[in-house]
């Protein structure tokens, strides 16, 4: 166990020492950030409603956005909501794993976890730390990812800790996050027609051909809130202002000496190689490796002291949908600005 400053979180490793202890706080209403294969979450137990208002209150997220509610097993995700075929056949075919499927809900848990809705986000994440401490507590963990509302979702241990290392008593340490883009999320209430609600880890096209029909977007067209803030206009944004050009063309006139390029793959001209400023998301155009360092570089681009970062937009397809999807969000205006 290492020890800290107080006032500052704990960073554990998962021994099973370390696990029991964790398992305990959270029994006991304590919060926990914890690893996932897509990003850190910051979890408390389900069931426990002072438990999941602080992590609301820790990470200033409206209380009308609910929390996913992870499970270590079927038996678990069961008794939580109405399954239905569709729902099981994703649940096998990508369980323990990055989708999130939302069901209709049957109360199990506080309200405030669904946001009062009549539907509940269910995922079994694959991470072998996670499960542990799921399956040590032996009751439902809800979790959306360790960031404060709006920022960056957190890929390591240590980006929690520089985030919200006073706010919350420990975090368990499972190394980098092997996938880096949040979970997709499915809705699948209505079995013949389910929905994407947001694009994320497994690509579009993997549920679609697992489910052998159409998965087409939700979005509300009756200017009602959005159905998952993953939808909201403007989040994961860094401080930096961010301008998007097309895969594959120049970034366009920034020519600020301070501004920075993000391009999508590693470029193979020696003079552009050797431009300042100049980064990129994946060494040979690999999709994953560009999602797995996507949130980490937005990051690190956010603490220099850049005027703008001009981003090359990822290929369309696979797992480019989520990339592009975050990098849109990130770099929409704040409301009330242009
Ligand atoms: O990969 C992930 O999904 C990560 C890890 C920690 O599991 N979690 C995550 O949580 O990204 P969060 O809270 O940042 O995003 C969860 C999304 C939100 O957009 C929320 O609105 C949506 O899930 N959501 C939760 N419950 C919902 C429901 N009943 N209906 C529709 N959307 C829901
Ligand atoms: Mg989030």
């Amino acid at each position: 166990m290492s020890s800290a400053p107080s006032g500052r979180a704990r960073v554990l490793s998962a021994t099973p020492r370390n696990i029991a202890l964790l398992a305990r706080c959270l029994r006991d209403g304590g919060l926990v950030a914890v690893p996932t294969e897509t990003v850190y979450g910051l979890a408390a137990c389900a069931l426990q409603e002072p438990a999941c208002r602080s992590i609301f209150a820790v990470k200033g997220r409206p209380l009308v956005d609910p929390l996913i509610v992870h499970v270590a097993s079927m038996e678990m995700a069961e008794p939580l909501a109405v399954w239905n075929k569709t729902a099981r056949t994703l649940a096998a075919a990508f369980w323990p794993g990055p989708l999130t499927l939302v069901l209709p809900s049957i109360d199990a848990v506080p309200g405030i976890v669904t946001a009062q809705r009549p539907t509940i986000a269910i995922r079994r994440p694959v991470h072998p730390a996670f499960q542990a401490l799921i399956g040590r507590c032996a009751f439902p963990l809800a979790a959306p990812s360790a960031n404060p509302f709006g920022y960056i979702s957190p890929t390591t241990a240590r980006h929690v800790l520089d985030s919200l290392g006073d706010r919350i008593p420990f975090i368990l340490d499972g190394g980098p996050c092997a996938l880096g883009l949040e979970s997709t999320i499915v809705d699948v209430c209505v079995p013949e027609n389910p929905m994407l609600l947001r694009p994320g880890a497994i690509p579009r096209q993997e549920i679609e051909s697992c489910l052998k029909r159409p998965c087409p977007s939700s979005k509300p067209s009756d200017g009602s809130p959005p159905s998952a803030p993953g939808m909201m206009d403007r989040h994961y944004s860094p401080r930096v202002r961010l301008r998007l050009f097309p895969h594959g063309s120049a970034p366009a006139a920034a020519r600020d000496p301070n501004d920075a390029v993000l391009l999508f793959s590693r470029p193979r001209d020696p003079i552009t190689l050797s431009t300042p400023s100049m980064y990129w998301l994946t060494e040979n155009g690999d999709l994953a490796e560009a999602g797995r360092s996507l949130f980490a570089i937005l990051r690190k681009l956010d603490e220099r002291d850049h005027a703008a970062v001009h981003i090359e937009e990822p290929p369309s397809d696979g797992l480019g949908e989520a990339i592009l999807d975050r990098l849109r969000r990130a770099a929409a205006p704040e409301p009330g600005t242009v």
